[in-house]
């Protein structure tokens, strides 16, 4: 019941497909935990799965040694920023910006996080020669220990070492940089979570067999194609557009197809995975506009809105919907084949309104059969052509049919985006490629719901936090968002980063790094959001109908720190008797952040705030329950008040009790102990006390 961990150097990616092994194939497992492959694979040949021989797949010098990245401990504490975190628009943000290496940061979000992110969407280096992306790591594994975890000869161990070293940018390289974080990412995906990563022909090949491996090939959603009109210099042809490559986490269901959930649909109206066809506003205007002229006379409206279309040019969106060029008082529409074409659909009299005759039966018969008829007529959905000798058509509404599949390819300028930013930041250029906060708000819409939560680790200037915004002003959603960035130093040589240096150092006097601009450009579309929604709520005055909520434009900062060298070294030798760490010199700060650490690692999400309890002058911390003593202090007085709070208030029921261990006299962790225990044999209940170090 009392047990001593030393969880803050162990700070890993849990491994549930282990757990799932475990609880599926106990008997596959030897008395020590140990895996029998073998066991386990005559186990399910005689169950006729057949194991290949041969196989099909992705290598690179470095894939084992980004297998252990993906699942060694995290080397760093996260700590909060409290002072921006406190501010009153922040202070109760579910959104996140968290500043470091996202391969530390997704460590530490592994747990509280697990299958809670709806959406992924990453814009990772594109690896393109010139963009700076080049392998580092500060690793510092031996050539033996490399051997020993990830077992191989020490030949490779030392080539991969000289690797990790080099700051290479070779494919290898690449793949070994998104490996780990790809596969960390996938656990925090719901099961029916959806990523979306940018990428061009640099590493398209390379990312999309790294996707199958890592989400299964099954999981393959779309490769989407976005023609962002800037043409690459090439001597044969010029590359004008990217990719969006997107795959589904679907463990239990068969196909990437199947995730559409009919129950979400409902939701957003059915808009899951379909878009709002372009360019209907204006085919609606003129409609009303020919009423206005025509009133109730429908031939005239259906041929004024055939000269509408005829006076379009090609390329005008609406011009694609050109064959809805009929109207009656119900709306736009076209008329559509009625006839069931395969000749073998219903044959029965359809009488003309006009003439009372027969209709002309087409060849193949009706496409519906005689008992939907009735409906039809009643919902006046047949359009019938001057007498009984045109075979009749079915009515299709422009407006019952504004969503559509999306399309693989589209079309979106890449320099709007460039200049909205710039526009945001008063006419500073403070970053060189960000993406179009439409495309990523229309990636959202094709699967996030509401309250989703969707997450970027390589924020940039943090365009998905902004679409967020956006979207849940224009729909009063709650979604949220998680983005990562680290902080990378911005240098003031480069043509194309001087702008941003010069407007981090002199306007927002902080360090030159792209977390700053990712910080600043977060808070200026939550400003800009909140002035606009409030001016407009100003002159809708009279009617508060028409009045929006301002949504959570805010966000919390929580960022990496390193743990204390000496403190890594006690916990390798760790030894509770022989305190070598000294816990004195830790600040205030020091132990927030191990606390921050600690709740992330139990599961408590980073924007739930722990709540203070006063245990007869000493302040522990709970939440999810859990109870943390961090501070030195805990006596007697303490533990009686804290078995008092347990035993009168409905509210605290803590599961477990966690202590940090450098902060009590051996004598005192012995005195909880056993005072828990007693209470747990007297109340018949499961409190466990947990030492940590
Ligand atoms: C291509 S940009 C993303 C641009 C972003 N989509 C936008 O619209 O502005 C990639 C970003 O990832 C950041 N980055 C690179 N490696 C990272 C890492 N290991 N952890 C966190 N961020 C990283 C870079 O600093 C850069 O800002």
């Amino acid at each position: 019941m009392s047990n001593e961990q030393k969880i803050t150097t162990e700070i890993k990616v849990p491994n549930k497909d282990l757990e799932k092994l475990k609880i599926h194939f106990p008997h596959c497992f030897d008395k020590d935990g140990n895996f029998q492959l073998e066991k386990f694979k005559a186990n399910l040949t005689e169950k006729e799965i057949n194991f290949s021989t041969e196989s099909y797949g992705l290598d690179w010098l470095g894939k084992s040694y980004a297998r252990l990245l993906a699942s060694d401990p995290a080397t760093t504490l996260l700590k909060a920023d409290e002072t921006h975190n406190s501010k009153p628009e922040n202070a109760n943000s579910e959104n996140l910006l968290i500043k470091g290496d996202n391969l530390e940061v997704l460590k530490h979000l592994a747990n509280a996080y697990y299958e809670q992110v709806k959406m992924i969407y990453i814009d990772p280096p594109y690896n393109t020669g010139n963009d700076g992306f080049l392998y580092q790591d500060d690793r510092k594994y031996t050539v033996k220990e490399l051997q020993q975890l990830i077992g191989i000869d020490e030949e490779k161990a030392k080539r991969i070492l000289d690797f990790t070293k080099q700051k290479s940018n070779s494919h290898s390289a690449w793949l070994t940089f998104m490996y780990p974080r790809l596969y960390i990412a996938k656990q925090l995906l719901k099961d029916d979570g959806v990523i979306f990563v940018s990428i061009d022909d640099n590493e398209v090949a390379q990312l999309r067999l790294l996707m199958d491996e890592i989400f299964g090939e099954e999981n393959f959603i779309a490769s989407m194609i976005w023609n962002t009109g800037r043409k690459s210099m090439a001597k044969l042809i010029a590359t004008n557009h990217e990719y969006c490559v997107i795959y589904a986490n679907l463990k239990n269901k068969q196909s990437a197809e199947e995730i559409i959930n009919e129950d979400d649909e409902s939701e957003v109206n059915g808009k899951l995975w379909r878009e709002r066809k372009q360019g209907l506003e204006p085919i609606y205007k003129r409609f009303e506009e020919l009423k206005a002229e025509f009133g109730n006379d429908y031939a005239k409206i259906s041929n004024g809105l055939k000269d509408f279309y005829d006076s379009l040019s090609d390329d005008n969106p609406s011009k694609a919907h050109d064959h809805y060029n009929l109207a009656d008082a119900t709306g736009v529409f076209f008329a559509g084949d009625i006839s069931q074409g395969t000749g073998d659909g219903g044959r029965f009299d359809i009488l003309h309104p006009v003439t009372n005759k027969p209709c002309k039966v087409p060849n193949g018969g009706w496409r519906f059969n005689e008992n939907n008829l009735p409906d039809l007529l009643e919902k006046d959905l047949i359009y019938f052509g001057s007498d009984e000798k045109t075979i009749p058509c079915l009515k299709r509404y422009l407006h019952l049919t504004e969503f559509e599949v999306p399309s693989s390819v589209f079309y979106r300028d890449a320099r709007g985006a460039k200049k909205r930013l710039k526009k945001l930041f008063g006419g500073a250029d403070v970053f060189a490629f960000p993406k179009d906060e439409e495309v990523i708000k229309k990636f959202i819409r094709f699967c996030v719901l509401k309250g989703d939560i969707v997450l970027d680790f390589f924020a940039g200037s943090g365009t998905t936090a902004e679409a967020i915004y956006q979207l849940n002003s224009e729909d009063g959603g709650d979604r949220k968002f998680i983005t990562v960035q680290i902080p990378e130093p911005i240098d003031p040589k480069k043509k194309e980063s001087k702008a941003a240096y010069e407007f981090v150092v002199n306007t927002l006097k902080s360090e030159p790094t792209i977390f700053e601009v990712t910080k600043e450009r977060i808070i200026r579309a939550g400003n800009k959001i909140k002035s606009e929604i409030e001016a407009s709520n100003k002159k809708a005055g009279m009617f508060p109908e028409q009045k929006k909520q301002v949504p959570d434009v805010g966000f919390k900062i929580f960022e990496t720190t390193p743990i204390w060298e000496d403190y890594n070294f006690e916990a390798e030798q760790f030894d509770s008797s022989q305190t070598l760490f000294d816990a004195g010199k830790l600040t205030e700060d020091d132990i927030k952040a191990l606390l921050t650490t600690w709740k992330t690692y139990d599961g408590i999400a980073l924007t739930q705030d722990l709540e203070s309890v006063d245990l007869s002058g000493y302040t522990a911390y709970y939440g999810n329950g859990r109870l943390y003593l961090m501070h030195k202090g805990f006596t007697t007085d303490s533990l009686k008040a804290l078995l008092e709070k347990i035993d009168t208030d409905k509210h605290f029921e803590p599961k477990s009790i966690i202590a940090f261990g450098y902060h009590f006299e051996s004598k005192s962790l012995r005195e909880i102990s056993e005072n828990v225990k007693t209470y747990n044999n007297k109340k018949k209940s499961d409190i466990d006390f947990i030492t940590r170090y």
